[in-house]
């Protein structure tokens, strides 16, 4: 028996290559934000298309396509068996980047629900859908036809991942389509608002944390070479995480015509929610211990771990912003730009380079990248990017706050808008400066990516995981 690592090879480079983009769209959108005569008075460049291109190229397209391979890879060898219906796991590959394709050509053209990310237009969700279906049979296929009997604890993350993209997906996107491109929401008002932001809270919390838990459970004791810390704090983790997430999404909400007490219920949700985060957090921190020694060798162990402390430090932040006169203070400014991406940058990124630099030699039959070096370079790099980007941003955001809500003695405004606005540009020089370290990290990773693997001829593999692997302690 050989496993079927063509499709994970496939969404691997996949990931980088929709990564550069992605992010590359970050970055024209951050120098257009310093200087908005970027966009060329040309429609299809103006900020308010690409904003909404970046947001899906790095969600859907780097995040989708990591989350997809990595679970494909870590299936097989978990449940000891090949893929299920590997021709049906080549459409959901082929599938998947169709409908990236139709999303980075129909959002620059104007096509939009205008749902944060959930843009796309009908035809396109309906194709999401059926991608999204195969992708399940695949997944639970290859579970259901395993050869042990226990369910990896990665499995399980990656499983709830699955299924709760496809109810958030399904029910936020009910909609009646007007022509081909055109659609209006079923829901109105402030219950529309509601199930939207039930659905973006919980696409950040099953599709951004989720699906990089099950990453970090499976590569972070792989790369480490020992079992998880605690296989049954790891059980708990999972039940808390996935019972509480579903009620935070109010907090996106505050001072808004919801009712007060919905508000309220998803404030306290958040706070409640940071247990089971950390409680996550210190399991894959401590899944070190024994080989902290590995640090100062192991560029790749280095990705983890800053990753694990970029998850601890946005799951504190998050519910603190969640408290109602905190949100006050940081809604509508450039701390909750700062706190997403210290998510999205420091969390999302850092364990899928992590995990792939961990992945790619395996698939190829080595032990490390073809250059270590450039591991550790790509490393500091994407660290001292995200450090600018975050701290530039959290800054801009407390004095954005603060400038909005500073009164003189007759009741006056003491600044004018633009005034907030002049003063933050430094800050959207500093930023722009961040996100371009993190991108050229991305190319040094694309060439490190072509030297360990694309230069060879594809091998496949059958080695499987000890029965019991990753859960003795
Ligand atoms: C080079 C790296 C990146 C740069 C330069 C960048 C830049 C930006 C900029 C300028 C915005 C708009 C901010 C605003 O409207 O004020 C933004 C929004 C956003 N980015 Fe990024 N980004 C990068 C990477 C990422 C990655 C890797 C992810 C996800 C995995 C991500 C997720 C998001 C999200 C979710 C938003 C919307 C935030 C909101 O609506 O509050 N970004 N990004
Ligand atoms: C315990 C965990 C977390 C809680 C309680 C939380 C809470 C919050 C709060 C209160 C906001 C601001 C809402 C607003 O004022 O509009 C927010 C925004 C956001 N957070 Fe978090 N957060 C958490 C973790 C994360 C993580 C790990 C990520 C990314 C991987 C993330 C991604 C985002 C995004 C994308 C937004 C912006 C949504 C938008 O307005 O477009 N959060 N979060």
């Amino acid at each position: 028996m050989t496993y079927n690592d063509k499709v994970v090879r496939q969404f691997v480079v996949m990931t980088v290559i929709w990564g550069i983009v992605g992010m590359l769209v970050g970055v024209i959108i951050a120098a257009q934000l310093w200087l908005p005569q970027l966009n060329f008075d040309i429609p299809w460049l103006s900020y308010g298309r690409l904003r909404p291109l970046h947001t899906n190229a790095v969600i859907f397209a780097f995040g989708g396509c990591a989350l997809i391979g990595t679970s494909l890879y870590v299936v097989q060898r978990t449940c000891h068996v090949r893929l299920f219906a590997g021709g049906l796991a080549s459409f959901v590959f082929w599938g998947w980047q169709l409908v990236i394709l139709s999303a980075a050509v129909s959002l620059p053209l104007g096509f939009t629900q205008g749902k944060e990310y959930a843009e796309l237009e009908w035809p396109i969700d309906l194709l999401i859908t059926v991608v999204w279906v195969a992708y399940a049979v695949v997944f639970f296929g290859t579970i259901v036809k395993r050869r042990v009997s226990h369910i990896y604890v990665a499995n399980w993350f990656y499983a709830a991942f699955i299924l709760t993209i496809a109810l958030l997906h399904i029910v936020n996107n009910l909609s009646l389509p007007v022509n081909a491109f055109k659609s209006y929401g079923i829901y109105t008002g402030a219950v529309d608002a509601m199930v939207q932001w039930w659905y973006g809270h919980n696409a950040v919390g099953f599709f951004l944390t989720a699906g990089f838990l099950a990453m970090m459970y499976y590569f972070v004791p792989k790369q480490a070479e020992g079992p998880v810390y605690s296989y049954r704090l790891s059980i708990v983790h999972f039940w808390a995480l996935i019972g509480v997430y579903m009620w935070a999404g109010p907090h996106h909400l505050h001072y808004t015509a919801l009712p007060d007490w919905v508000q309220s219920i998803g404030m306290v949700f958040s706070l409640i929610l940071l247990a089971p985060s950390w409680g996550g957090m210190i399991n894959g921190v401590m899944t070190l211990s024994g080989h902290w020694h590995k640090l100062r060798t192991d560029p790749v162990l280095k990705f983890m771990i800053v990753a694990l402390s970029f998850y601890g430090m946005s799951t504190f932040e998050g519910p603190m912003m969640s408290i109602k006169t905190v949100n006050a203070l940081s809604h509508y400014t450039d701390w909750t730009i700062g706190h997403v991406h210290s998510g999205a940058l420091g969390w999302v990124a850092m364990m899928t380079i992590g995990s792939l630099y961990s992945l790619i030699p395996r698939l190829v039959g080595e032990k490390t990248m073809h250059s270590v070096k450039a591991v550790d370079m790509h490393f500091w790099i994407a660290t001292i990017g995200i450090v600018l980007y975050i701290t530039s941003m959290w800054i801009a955001g407390v004095m954005q706050g603060l400038m909005w809500r500073a009164f003189n003695d007759d009741g006056t405004l003491t600044y004018t808008f633009i005034e907030t606005i002049a003063a933050t540009k430094p800050y959207y020089v500093i930023r722009l400066l961040g996100g371009l370290l993190f991108l050229s990290g991305m190319f040094i990773m694309l060439w490190n990516l072509w030297k360990t693997m694309l230069q060879r001829p594809a091998q496949e593999f059958a080695a499987a995981e000890p029965a019991h692997w990753g859960e003795q302690r």
